[in-house]
């Protein structure tokens, strides 16, 4: 690869914040990548009137990978038509402007924050990945509309084979690289999608017989996921579902500024093209004040360098500074007990690079 082209889009609320300690550990550990920022969301309508300018998704589409913060915030929830929303217009019309429809969260528990977690013990040492669907479901079902003098909301979901069997192969991929344990979660007592999606999975399995398949009804899933977390290898879901539980899961390793997400198109090859983003939002309650977890937009860009740029060496020093930053009591507001004292989001950033000049 020439030189790597990386797309920033920091966003709104907390996004500027995070993505620029974000910014900072990659200038360090992979000084030739082209970062180049672009307006979206909040921002970008207010500055051009779109909540992803043609632009902007023109850069993202010429770059090796994007990083991306968050988008939305109260300023606009009011925002019509719906389309131009932050959400809506900006953040999934990226995702399935680019085609990205796997949606990887890994939730694993850093050993120095167990005493974060909300489980007791060692049942928060958590260590699976969520596998959503990221561009097809009731986020993307037509019609989304007001019926009856507005006295009546419609949503659709819609699902088919080639999206279902599409995800279910990056999960079953992903699985082989771990403990061989898909967990497809799903509401097939109640919905035709769903229903689908069982029969789906079911037969993308055959393909792989080393791996095992369970199936969990997505209420079924959630206690679990609080019971006994530690029984999940590969959760893959539908959209809406894999919202839910990505949260749930990444609040059991202790916080949800810990997790990170890659968004990939599911036949992208050895490196493909992706959207690294944390999977928390983008916070208006705390932002602008240094009070930001930046560390999940941080993992975020480390995935980035492995999956996207092909560069194992340059993630693997980012995560082990985040682990040995953790391991020496580093925390920011959302991580530190109650009475214990806390950085900043510009100091946690500080200490990720300063582990990573110490200790490569
Ligand atoms: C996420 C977020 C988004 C989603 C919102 C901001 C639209 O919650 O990435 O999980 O629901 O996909
Ligand atoms: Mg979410």
């Amino acid at each position: 690869m020439a030189r790597p082209l990386v797309t920033v889009l920091p966003g709104d609320g907390i996004g500027p914040e995070v993505v620029e300690q974000a910014e900072r550990v990659l200038r360090r550990v992979a000084p030739d990548v082209e970062l180049v920022r672009r307006p979206i969301g909040g921002a970008a309508l207010d500055e051009v009137g779109s909540p992803l300018p043609e632009s902007t998704l023109a850069a993202c589409r010429e770059s090796d990978a994007v990083l991306l913060g968050a988008v939305g915030g109260p300023k606009w929830d009011n925002v019509q038509p719906v389309q131009l929303r932050p959400e809506i217009g900006g953040l999934l019309a990226l995702r399935k402007g680019l085609g990205l429809s796997a949606n990887i969260r890994p939730a694993k528990t850093y050993p120095a924050l167990l005493a974060a977690s909300p489980l007791k013990g060692d049942a928060g040492l958590v260590d699976l990945v969520v596998v959503r669907e990221l561009t097809g479901g009731i986020y993307f079902g037509q019609p989304r509309e007001r019926r009856e003098q507005g006295r009546v909301a419609v949503d659709t979901c819609v699902y088919s084979v080639e999206e279902i069997e599409s995800v279910a192969h990056v999960a079953f991929r992903m699985a082989r690289q771990r403990r061989c344990l898909v967990t497809s979660v799903d509401k097939a007592n109640v919905l035709e999608t769903s229903r689908l999606w069982r029969e789906t999975v079911e037969r993308v399995a055959e393909e792989f017989p080393d791996v095992q398949l369970e199936h969990l009804l997505v209420d079924n899933c959630a206690m679990q996921l609080v019971r006994n977390p530690r029984r999940f290898d590969v959760i893959v879901t539908e959209n809406l579902f894999g919202d839910v539980l990505s949260d749930e899961a990444a609040m059991l390793t202790g916080s949800l500024g810990m997790l990170p997400s890659a968004s990939l198109r599911p036949n992208g090859g050895a490196n493909p093209f992706g959207l690294y983003e944390p999977a928390h939002g983008s916070a208006p309650d705390i932002a602008g004040q240094n009070l930001a977890n930046p560390i999940a937009t941080i993992l975020s860009a480390a995935m980035l360098l492995r999956l996207s740029l092909g560069r194992p060496d340059a993630a693997d020093s980012i995560e082990k500074a985040v682990g040995r930053v953790l391991e020496r009591g580093v925390r920011t507001r959302d991580l530190a007990a109650d009475g214990e004292p806390y950085v900043g989001t510009a100091e946690m950033g500080n200490a990720v690079l300063r582990e990573i000049a110490e200790r490569g």
